[in-house]
Order: structure tokens, then C-alpha cells, then sequence
């Protein structure tokens, strides 16, 4: 009998809020292309239609966004808990510590979408809460009048930032909320199915996500591009990897047999956005070196750039630092993770799955 791991090709539920084709190269949000969202709006309307349905007119956009500018605020007693851990303890876990301690309001089941949106405004603030803290720098209180992207960038700058940063970190924000039953959907989906409380559902999918085989490595292209350091050190650079069996950061993925429809939205909008910054030229350059080359070394093996190639030359362009790069990650995921529990709750049935008994029987 075949081993049965890791539930590959398994349906474990029907779902309202997103599609994901690998063959065809689709990622499509409540029947909106992800990439159209990601030129065209708002982190907080495709939040909200993420999370709603449908997308909203005027008055719900106003009151959405001004419910979550007015949610960001972190309780003190989430603050003194962040200064009570260790110094060296990661940011992930930081996030995950930070939700489990939100409290009362977190603790009812069903959830609602109240609950939702006071999670998704107050994970940037605890992420930029224990960043200056680690960095011994003053916090940045959010500044409601400024965008739910714009303030994330605001709370660990300091500075006003520029609109092209927004723009660009928003279509990230937009590309990543959302990507099917991936592991930390179905274990938020999973614990939320047991009538547990959202808070231990998102600090559950925190912890799914904090593994590098689920919040990827981003940082590991960002250290392949400063390897290379130049374009004209890239042909040489990667085929030494390749000819020696290595892999380049940022290329092939399980699902997506053609080019992951995340990386070419990132690539298009950025490159509109950022236009002629140095850095994201070479990351381009280096992409097109790098698909010539995989097509010599590796034929037939279909393997294209990933979304952790263009979040990489993003956030590194938006100058965000790369340790807050798979927390960067979560702050959008969990919209798309509190919209999977609204849809959860409203047909829940426990997720228990068999297992195959392989061990000895008793005498
Ligand atoms: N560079 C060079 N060769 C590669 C790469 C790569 N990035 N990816 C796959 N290959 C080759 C493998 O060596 C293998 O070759 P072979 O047939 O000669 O043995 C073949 O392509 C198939 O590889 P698998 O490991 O079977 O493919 P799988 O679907 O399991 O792997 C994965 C997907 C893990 C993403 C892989 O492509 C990889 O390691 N990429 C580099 C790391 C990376 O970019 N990770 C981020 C993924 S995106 C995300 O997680 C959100």
C-alpha cells in the first residue's frame, strides 16, 4: 500500500473565498482575478472581500477602513507581555505569544468579523511593538489618518512613506492573503471546527506558518541575490550552483507548474510602481538568467519563478528588514485565514480525519 503522508490531493473542504490552479496558473479571490485586485484596489477593499464576499460601495469602504484604523491600538497588558520575553525569542513566536494573550474578546465562539478585523489591524502594531523594542528604538504609535499599509511601514520607519513603497507593499498585502488549503488555513480551520476560540485558531495557523517549509524563506533569495551582487556575476554564479546539484531560491514550486500568477503580478505592478530602482532591475535580470538556465539544467521540469522570488525583491525595494519578512507574511495571510473561519463557522462540521493503524496488535 502506497504511504499515506501529508494528505496531497485531498478535498477537505468547499470554499467560497479563493482558487488556486497550479496547472493553469490561476489565483482568483471571490471571483475576482488576484492580479487585477492587486493594480486596482486597496488592501482594505480586497480585505473586505475577502472577508464579506463581495467588494464594498463607498460608505462600507469608509466604515471598513475606519473600523480597522481605530483597532490598532495594542491592550497593555499585550505590551508588558511582549516585554517580558526573552530577548532572543523570534518574531513568530512573538506574534504567536501576542495573539493567545488578546483576551476576553477574542474568547467566544462563533467568531465574528469584528474579531476579525481587530486581528488583522493589530498584527502589524505588535510586530513594529517588538521590533523598536528590539532594536532599543522608540515605538512608533499607528497613525490612524494614514492606510493599513501605509501605517505598518509608517509604525517601523517613523517616517512618512513614500507612495510608491505603499503601493508596492500593498499589491504584496493583496498577492499573499490568500492561497487555498495551505497548512495554516486548514489548522485555523481545524482548531476553529472544534468550537475553539479565533484567537487560538490564528495563533495555531501563526505557528503552522512560522515553519520554513510553509513561511518560506524569502530571505534566503535576498542572500542568493547579494551572492551574486552583480548581474554580471550571475550566468557564473548559478550555473555553479546548478552544475553541482544546488537549487536557486525563488524558482519552482509543488503546485504551480507554469509561473506562479503571484510572482507575475508582484513583477508587473512593482515594476510600474518602482520603475527604475537599481535593485529591482537586477532582480529581474537575474530572473531571466536564472529561467534560461533552469530550462538547460533541469528540461522539462517546468519550473518557473515563485512569489517568494518577487516578495523577496519587494520587500527588500520597500526596505523592509528581512527578519520581519515571514511576519510581513502573516500580517496578510490572516485575512485570508479569519475569512476561512467566518466560512468555517457558518458550516461547521469537525475535521476528523482516519489514520491507518500500522503498529503491532496485541497477543
Ligand atoms: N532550482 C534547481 N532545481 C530545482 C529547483 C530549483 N529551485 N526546484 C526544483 N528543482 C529540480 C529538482 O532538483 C528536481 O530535479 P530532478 O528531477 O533532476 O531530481 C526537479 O526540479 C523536481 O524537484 P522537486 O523537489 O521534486 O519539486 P517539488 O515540487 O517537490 O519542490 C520546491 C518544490 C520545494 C519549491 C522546489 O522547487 C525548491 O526547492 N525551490 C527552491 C526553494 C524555494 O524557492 N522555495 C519557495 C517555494 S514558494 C512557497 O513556498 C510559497
Amino acid at each position: 500500500m502506497p504511504k499515506v503522508t501529508g494528505l496531497e490531493g485531498v478535498v477537505a473542504a468547499e470554499t467560497n473565498i479563493g482558487l488556486v490552479d497550479g496547472e493553469k496558473g490561476h489565483l482568483v479571490y471571490r471571483g475576482y482575478w488576484a492580479k487585477d485586485l492587486a493594480l486596482g484596489y486597496d488592501f482594505e477593499a480586497v480585505a473586505y472581500l475577502l472577508l464579506n464576499g463581495t467588494l464594498p460601495n463607498e460608505s462600507e469602504l469608509d466604515s471598513f477602513t475606519k473600523a480597522l484604523s481605530s483597532n490598532r491600538e495594542l491592550p497593555a497588558h499585550v505590551k508588558a507581555i511582549i516585554d517580558l520575553l526573552p530577548a532572543e525569542m523570534e518574531m513568530m513566536s512573538v506574534i504567536r505569544t501576542a495573539i493567545s494573550s488578546m483576551g476576553d474578546s477574542f474568547t467566544q465562539w462563533p467568531p465574528t468579523i469584528d474579531q476579525a478585523i481587530r486581528i488583522i489591524s493589530i498584527l502589524p502594531t505588535i510586530i513594529a511593538y517588538r521590533y523598536h523594542q528590539t532594536a532599543n528604538t522608540a515605538f512608533v504609535a499607528p497613525n490612524p489618518s494614514l492606510g493599513h499599509v501605509a501605517n505598518y511601514l509608517y509604525m517601523l520607519t517613523g517616517k512618512e512613506p513614500n507612495t510608491a513603497h505603499v503601493r508596492a507593499l500593498n499589491a504584496y498585502f493583496i498577492l499573499t492573503m490568500e492561497h487555498g488549503m495551505n497548512a495554516g488555513t486548514f489548522a485555523a480551520r481545524t482548531i476553529i471546527s472544534t468550537q475553539s476560540e479565533i484567537a487560538s485558531a490564528i495563533s495555531g495557523a501563526v505557528g503552522a506558518m512560522k515553519g520554513p517549509l510553509h513561511g518560506g524563506a524569502p530571505s534566503e533569495v535576498i542572500q542568493m541575490l547579494n551572492e551574486i551582487g552583480d548581474i554580471s556575476n550571475a550566468e557564473a554564479w548559478m550555473r555553479d550552483v546548478l552544475s553541482s546539484g544546488g537549487r536557486l531560491m525563488g524558482f519552482g514550486h509543488r503546485v504551480y507548474k507554469t509561473r506562479d500568477p503571484r510572482a507575475v503580478a508582484l513583477r508587473e505592478v512593482t515594476s510600474h510602481l518602482i520603475g527604475e530602482d537599481p535593485w529591482f532591475n537586477f532582480a529581474f535580470e537575474v530572473e531571466n538568467t536564472a529561467i534560461r538556465l533552469l530550462e538547460e539544467y533541469k528540461p522539462g521540469r517546468r519550473l518557473y519563478t515563485n512569489v517568494e522570488f518577487y516578495a523577496a525583491a519587494v520587500l527588500s525595494a520597500v526596505e523592509m528588514p528581512t527578519e520581519l519578512f515571514t511576519a510581513t507574511f502573516t500580517a496578510s495571510r490572516v485575512v485570508g485565514w479569519t475569512s476561512h473561519l467566518l466560512e468555517q463557522v457558518a458550516i461547521n462540521r469537525i475535521f476528523r480525519p482516519q489514520s491507518i493503524y500500522t503498529g503491532e496488535m496485541p497477543e
